[in-house]
């Protein structure tokens, strides 16, 4: 069973932090359908220290999706740690920070994969972030900055003796963004080099992958992204139904949510990204997805997902 510091969870399964998609709804949908746990989407550490309206607004949160994960993003340790402390009082079972993330935006300030290359100030944010915070720290790495420079192993013991509760390796270099295959013996290297859970990412598309890959690399807990959407299935054993009545079943729970948390007729290009994606692989899905990206209003999308087997 995996565990990390005094928590333990009912699968090893964890939903990934997806900018633009791991959002309450989601989560709660995740969970729902047998996620362990599930970590937010990246947030700013600027952004929560100068209490930015929309930054707040990603902190929302419900009982019924406990434990979570709430994701900080940032380069300056004193605002990371001030950031951490803010957080806190949101309530959050852990706080993961993002040590992988390669795009642009991120990195040109120093932060997300861009720590792979500084671990000297990835370890300064790592020990003013626990010392401010009471729930457990964990880090999201990825397997070294670029080929040639592969470091996870030295940084995940870093991290460790920094005090980080767990650790998720995403087997893949800053440099490789997300091309080619992720490399599943830099998991299996870490999980051998350090006692806390490891988490191993990259590429699973299944429950069975899944397990594969804690087999393969001995790691404690998978965790998946791209597998998920469209696809809360993958948390479960059976995987997605090929009964299209219940994979309809799972878009209706999905728009049900986000109806019920978010502020739905601003964020119809969002939605409909979501929900099309549950048809992929159908027969008719190419038309199904494009009579839902023509939809103009909430409305229309949902009797559209309504009439979708009629
Ligand atoms: C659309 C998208 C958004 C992502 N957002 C984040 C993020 O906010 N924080 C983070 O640490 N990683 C982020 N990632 C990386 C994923 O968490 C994960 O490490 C990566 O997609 C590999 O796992 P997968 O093959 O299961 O998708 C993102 C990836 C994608 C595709």
């Amino acid at each position: 069973m995996l565990k990390i510091a005094d928590l333990t969870f009912n699968s090893p399964f964890i939903l990934a932090p997806l900018a633009g998609y791991s959002d309450l709804p989601f989560r709660l949908l995740c969970k729902r359908y047998g996620a362990g746990y599930c970590v937010s989407e990246m947030i700013s550490c600027h952004g929560l220290t100068y209490r930015q309206k929309k930054t707040s607004e990603m902190l929302l949160s419900t009982s019924e999706e406990q434990p979570v994960s709430f994701q900080l993003f940032g380069a300056d340790p004193d605002i990371m740690a001030d950031a951490a402390e803010i957080i806190t009082t949101y309530g959050p079972d852990m706080i993961d920070i993002n040590m992988g993330c390669p795009v642009k935006k991120v990195t040109k300030r120093g932060a997300g994969a861009a720590l792979m290359s500084t671990p000297e100030l990835a370890k300064q944010i790592l020990e003013k972030v626990i010392a401010k915070t009471s729930v457990p720290v964990t880090v999201k790495i990825r397997s070294g900055s670029q080929s040639g420079q592969i470091n996870a192993v030295s940084f995940a013991q870093m991290a460790e003796q920094m005090g980080a509760a767990a650790i998720t390796v995403h087997g893949r270099t800053w440099k490789q963004g997300f091309t080619g295959l992720a490399d599943r013996n830099i998991i299996t290297e870490v999980k051998q080099a350090v006692s806390v859970p490891v988490i191993g990412n990259g590429d699973i598309l299944s429950y069975s992958e899944g397990l594969d890959m804690m087999i393969e690399t001995g790691c404690d807990g998978v965790m998946i992204g791209r597998g998920a959407l469209g696809n809360p299935w993958v948390f479960s054993k059976k995987g997605k139904p090929n009964d299209l009545e219940a994979v309809l079943e799972g878009a209706r729970q999905h728009l049900e949510l986000i109806e019920q948390f978010l502020p739905v007729e601003r964020m119809l290009g969002y939605i409909k990204n979501h929900i099309s994606r549950y048809f992929k692989g159908f027969p008719g899905s190419s038309k199904i997805r494009q009579n839902i990206f023509s939809c103009g209003t909430v409305d229309e999308l949902k009797n559209t997902v309504l009439r979708v087997n009629h």
